[in-house]
């Protein structure tokens, strides 16, 4: 059968390859510990767990509006009031299957054939293919170790090109683990509107920070508008721990919410139901005290893993202050590397190839979604691999 030119731009993740070599070496018996996890190792809340069965009992498993249940868009409108101290309107919250469902859309919504969208590398390897999805261009900006491996304004602005549409940015990041100052956002965010361009923004790990108070671009901007063309994503997967639910959320100016409610009347007709009464949960106070103390734990191990890679044979340049990942330099090129740390070690870790085009041979990702006793039998393996090469 010929195939789109499309379904073969669309790459592989490296990663899978490892963790499939990974899995069987479990089955064969061997203790595998795995850091290469993009998910937290807690299940949802206890009452947010209770509220889905709840859901199901009811029957609560037609369809909703595309744009999602009126109540939910509420309840994120009022998080971001007592959380964030910003007037987010309900009508401009769109409930989506996760932030990969945001993420397309806003991509689909913003983008012509042919424009470029700047991105940073390193980054979420996804977004390169929203971009394309789209017919747009996926265009890397090498970000560097010394700024946390997030882009300047004026690094984007040199990029820049008159088919240039806009910027798509994680802060937190996914490798990296660190975010964009609230001044280099708004940097960012000012410079993108002045050439006419949009700005995404994914805030997918914002809770999830650990060496200051959760931000959001909305802080700067207010919600979106025409003064302030940008598109913020959001999920339920991370801070949450509902991966597996699909859901998530982005906040839009309210003359893009026709086109989004449209996408979404096409695309998916609606986000998962009964994952939406759900997500209403993770809102109350106890859903959310357990949260805080999940990112009191990712903090420990966020801490130990600091101060204990460097002692293991492993350089780390930035401050990795948020998600659950920490980006760091390779002893030996990193596909080489992770590969026979696996297989040595019976560590498995991500190499860099997934999220960097510029660097990535030299690099790779550690994810701390496991236990500490986990964290410090890997980094003792780590250290004992680090020796006996
Ligand atoms: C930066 C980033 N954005 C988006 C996603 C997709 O998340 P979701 O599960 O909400 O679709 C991920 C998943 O790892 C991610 O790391």
């Amino acid at each position: 059968m010929k195939q789109s030119d499309l379904s073969h731009l669309v790459q592989p993740f490296h990663v899978m390859e490892l963790v499939k070599q990974a899995n069987a070496m479990e089955a064969q018996g061997k203790p595998v510990i795995h850091l290469s996890i993009g998910e937290p190792d807690f299940p949802m809340p206890q009452p947010v767990q209770q509220a889905l069965i709840k859901a199901v009992a009811e029957n609560q498993t037609r369809y909703t509006a595309a744009l999602g249940l009126p109540e939910l868009r509420e309840a994120i409108s009022t998080y971001y009031r007592t959380a964030f101290q910003v007037t987010v309107p309900a009508q401009q919250i769109v409930i989506t299957s996760g932030a990969s469902t945001a993420l397309m859309y806003a991509c689909l919504a913003l983008i012509n054939p042919g424009q470029e969208v700047m991105l940073a590398d390193p980054g979420y390897p996804c977004n390169k293919t929203f971009v394309q999805m789209a017919s747009g261009i996926p265009r890397f900006v090498q970000t560097r170790e010394e700024n946390n491996f997030q882009p300047s304004w004026d690094e984007l602005a040199r990029e820049w090109k008159p088919h240039t549409a806009g910027v798509l940015l994680a802060s937190p990041n996914n490798p990296t683990g660190t975010q964009l100052s609230i001044t280099a956002m708004k940097d960012i965010v000012q410079g993108v509107t002045d050439r006419g361009g949009f700005t995404i923004i994914d805030e997918i790990y914002q809770s999830l920070c650990y060496d200051s108070a959760a931000q959001s671009v909305l802080q700067i901007t207010g919600a979106p508008s025409a003064q302030w063309p940008l598109v913020v994503i959001n999920s339920f997967s991370k801070y949450f721990g509902m991966t597996g639910l699909r859901l998530g959320w982005m906040v839009v100016p309210d003359s893009l919410v026709p086109a989004i409610e449209r996408l979404a009347q096409n695309l998916n007709i609606c986000p998962n139901t009964p994952t939406q009464w759900a997500a209403l949960a993770c809102f109350q106070s106890d859903s959310l005290n357990i949260c805080e103390e999940r990112r009191q734990t990712f903090k420990a191990r966020r801490d130990f893993l600091l101060q204990a890679l460097p002692t293991a044979g492993i350089e780390i340049q930035s401050t990795p202050d948020s998600a659950f990942y920490i980006y760091a330099k390779a002893p030996f090129d990193s596909e080489r590397f992770c590969r026979e740390l696996l297989e040595k070690a019976l560590v498995c870790t991500v190499p860099g190839k997934d999220f960097s085009e510029h660097r990535g041979g030299a690099m790779l990702r550690f994810s701390y979604a496991n236990s500490m006793h986990n964290l410090e039998l890997a980094v003792e393996r780590i250290r004992r691999f680090n020796l006996q090469t």
